[in-house]
């Protein structure tokens, strides 16, 4: 063991670990001032008792969402008791018995009894509670397309909102979180006038927005002159690359953990390209796991040989694979393409087919690796 690791081996760099955690509300959130006013705008009728106005988030991964819609619900329960705000987070709630369970555990304080009440005794539960104490309610569903899947979201919805309409003094209101606008469409086509909801978008961060909140979190997450200018800059670079916010905080993450475990004082180059290395694989891996058959076959089509393909060839082989149309190659494209799997670029020559180039933005033999 050397010098170095004698001396330094139980230190640590980190002066909050909890700065890198993925459910940390940073306490500084900036560039999302826009967002945050029109959120506050579209509930202020409630405090004016009347209805809020439905609202449906959308922006692409990463771009702050999540955060927005805890921030705009600690700042109303501290200021309006008899409103009762429910996050719930469609991922693990995606039942309707899960949807109301949830809402009656915010509006009652208790889980629902495990007796196993029928969702629309739960739900009478819940509006009588309402109408009791004259509270109002908010629901905010996010990443709301897990819901989509599984349940009707239109009687969801319906019950919800109508509550408004039955119940003098009752007023509720509903956020849809959505970070995939294939399932707008989805979303409108399901639950269509219900709803009728005013929209806030979340656009991607640029380049020096992302730098400035991977900055904040340096500061708050390591001791002072852990990481150079140039390192953090070219972790902002991967971030800006791979178009996720996450990816940035938790390239910071590992590698602090990887120059702490070479008992290293600060982060060094060779550091952050292992940090690197080790991301870009794990992201990969995940973003393949959420692909449905179509996608995969596509994906390990544009991953057969290493070389730029143009859109019509990459459909000819498609549609001998797989059977399927132009229309349904193209969507699953996009979808590819949303994903940050590949980039499409046109070229401007030839036809519609001819003039789109596809590439892989990983390395074709990862891609193998993980489609296997
Ligand atoms: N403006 C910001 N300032 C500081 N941190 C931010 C900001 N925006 C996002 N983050 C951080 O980025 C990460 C992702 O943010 P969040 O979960 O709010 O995104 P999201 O839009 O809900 O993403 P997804 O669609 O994947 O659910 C979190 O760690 C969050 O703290
Ligand atoms: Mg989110």
């Amino acid at each position: 063991m050397g010098i170095e690791n004698i001396l330094f081996a139980g230190e640590t760099l980190f002066k909050n670990l909890n700065v890198f955690d993925p459910d940390y509300t940073p306490s500084n959130y900036n560039f999302r001032e826009e967002q945050m006013e029109g959120l506050a705008i579209t509930l202020r009728p409630i405090f004016k008792n009347s209805r809020p106005i439905n609202t449906v988030v959308l922006g692409q991964c990463a771009t702050g969402k999540t955060t927005a819609i805890k921030k705009i619900f600690e700042i109303v329960k501290e200021n309006k008791g008899d409103v009762v705000c429910c996050y719930i987070n469609c991922q693990l709630h995606n039942t309707l018995y899960g949807v109301f369970s949830k809402i009656y555990k915010e509006v009652m304080g208790v889980e629902p009894p495990v007796s196993g009440l029928s969702t629309t005794k739960i739900y009478q539960i819940i509006v009588e509670e309402l109408k009791k104490k004259k509270f109002n309610l908010i629901v905010a569903f996010d990443d709301i397309n897990y819901l989509l899947n599984e349940v009707d979201v239109n009687k969801i919805f319906y019950d919800l909102l109508r509550v408004n309409e039955e119940y003098d003094g009752v007023k509720t209101g509903v956020f849809a979180i959505l970070s995939d606008i294939e399932f707008r469409f989805k979303l409108d086509k399901n639950v269509g006038s219900v709803f009728s909801p005013h929209e806030i978008l979340f656009p991607p961060y640029s380049y020096n927005e992302i730098h400035d909140i991977l900055l904040d979190r340096v500061k708050g997450g390591f001791y002072p002159n852990i990481i150079s200018d140039e390192l953090l800059e070219e972790i902002t670079n991967q971030t800006y690359e791979s178009g996720d916010l996450r990816v940035g905080i938790n390239l910071l993450k590992v590698a602090g953990n990887i120059a702490e475990s070479n008992g290293s004082r600060f982060i060094e180059d060779e550091h952050v390209d292992e940090a690197i290395a080790k991301s870009v694989s794990v992201n990969l891996k995940q973003s393949l796991k959420s692909l449905s058959k179509e996608e995969m076959e596509l994906i390990k089509l544009i991953a057969k040989e290493d070389k730029v393909l143009n859109a019509k060839d990459l459909f000819n082989d498609f549609n001998k694979k797989t059977g399927l149309k132009y229309h349904k190659f193209n969507s699953v494209l996009n979808k590819l393409e949303f994903l940050r799997l590949i980039d499409v670029k046109f070229t401007g020559k030839g036809t519609r087919g001819n003039s789109r180039q596809i590439i892989l933005r990983f390395g074709v033999e990862d891609v193998k690796k993980c489609t296997l």
